[in-house]
């Protein structure tokens, strides 16, 4: 597919361009929405964060965030949404907890594919049912950037709101779907938002369901969002977190013997995963330095229970893909 951008539209490369932009988008968003309602799914990644911070410098509470927590999101995620969009930009947004619903749906199901389509279909199920309880709302906002529109089929079942029932018809409002990743960011930086979360690494849909690799139960789940929290933090310490393109943890359905105060244990494995890539099609490992690896091992150990081994993954992709499922 060609490239779909106007000819004359100017790449946005510095805050300048991005302020240009920001007035051209909100001055359009207003002719096309009027005092009508729009709705969001704001799962706080990037895209949707921008796409809800440039509605809210439009329309103000006419935009309706919709944030549900499916119980895959990191340590603290759902409460930083709501830091930042309903304290901080006043945004009008309900938290929906889904927690149990989903983790209910995706009980003893083992296959990636199926856990995939299940937090889809349950996501889409979630969000329906608060648009109905809603009522007429005409509009639908979504975070789609221009990569989606140019490469629309992945290899793996992609997560978006994409798929509502019929009932529920809306127009669609994208209002960064000809923009770069990249020039997303920018906006996002020029709209007050901040540098963490505008330069966040990629997240899956599925979020930790797809780290927690077999069957999800609520104690394998858990042993992923700490150790990830470890992770995170310890790069963020270490001056890693702004090099390295995407870092987390995976908590396979296996446990191994192991020895833990002259005890006997049979216990999970955290496996650290930290590679670099430009645009995920293909990715290198990240020579993290023993010393930094010896001191996130030590945290897991000591500090999340029910972890006896710490793994690094040092397969690049291909012949793994970045994620485990
Ligand atoms: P893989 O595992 O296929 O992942 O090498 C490539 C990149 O895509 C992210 N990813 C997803 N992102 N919805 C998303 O929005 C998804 O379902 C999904 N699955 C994988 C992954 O984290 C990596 O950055």
């Amino acid at each position: 597919m060609g490239d779909l951008r106007d000819p004359n539209f100017k790449r946005i490369d510095n805050l300048e361009k991005a302020n240009a932009f920001i007035d051209e988008a909100v001055r359009e968003l207003k002719k096309q929405i009027g005092n009508d309602k729009v709705l969001l799914a704001l799962s706080g990644g990037v895209d949707s964060s921008v796409t809800a911070a440039l509605l809210i410098k439009a329309i103000g509470k006419n935009l309706v965030c919709v944030h549900v927590n499916h119980g895959l999101l990191r340590k603290d995620e759902s409460k930083q949404v709501i830091k930042v969009f309903k304290e901080e930009l006043g945004a009008n947004l309900i938290y929906v907890d889904a927690v149990d619903e989903f983790l209910d749906k995706l009980a003893g199901v083992a296959d990636p594919e199926t856990k995939r389509k299940i937090i889809g279909k349950e996501f889409i199920d979630v969000f329906a049912r608060e648009a109905r309880k809603l009522g007429d709302i005409k509009f639908l906002a979504q975070g789609t950037i221009y990569p989606d529109i140019l490469e629309s089929k992945g290899i793996k079942a992609h997560h978006n709101v994409g798929g509502l029932p019929e009932d529920l018809k809306f127009e669609l409002v994208e209002p960064v779907k000809f923009l770069y990743k990249d020039e997303v960011r920018l906006v996002g930086l020029a709209l007050g938002l901040k540098k963490e979360m505008v330069y966040r690494q990629p997240f899956p849909g599925p979020g930790l369901g797809v780290r927690c690799v077999g069957a999800i139960t609520k104690e394998r789940l858990e042993l992923v969002r700490e150790s990830d929290a470890i992770l995170r933090e310890e790069f963020a310490k270490c001056g890693l977190s702004e090099k390295v393109w995407q870092y987390f943890t995976i908590v396979p359905d296996y446990r191994s013997v192991g020895i833990k105060d002259n005890k006997r244990t049979f216990e999970y494995f955290v496996v650290i995963r930290a590679v670099n890539s430009v645009d995920a099609t293909t990715a290198t490992v990240e020579e993290i330095p023993y010393d930094i690896l010896f001191k996130i091992r030590d945290r897991i150990l000591n500090e999340v229970s029910g972890v006896n081994r710490v793994l690094f993954d040092i397969t690049p992709k291909p012949t793994g893909t970045i994620e485990w499922e």
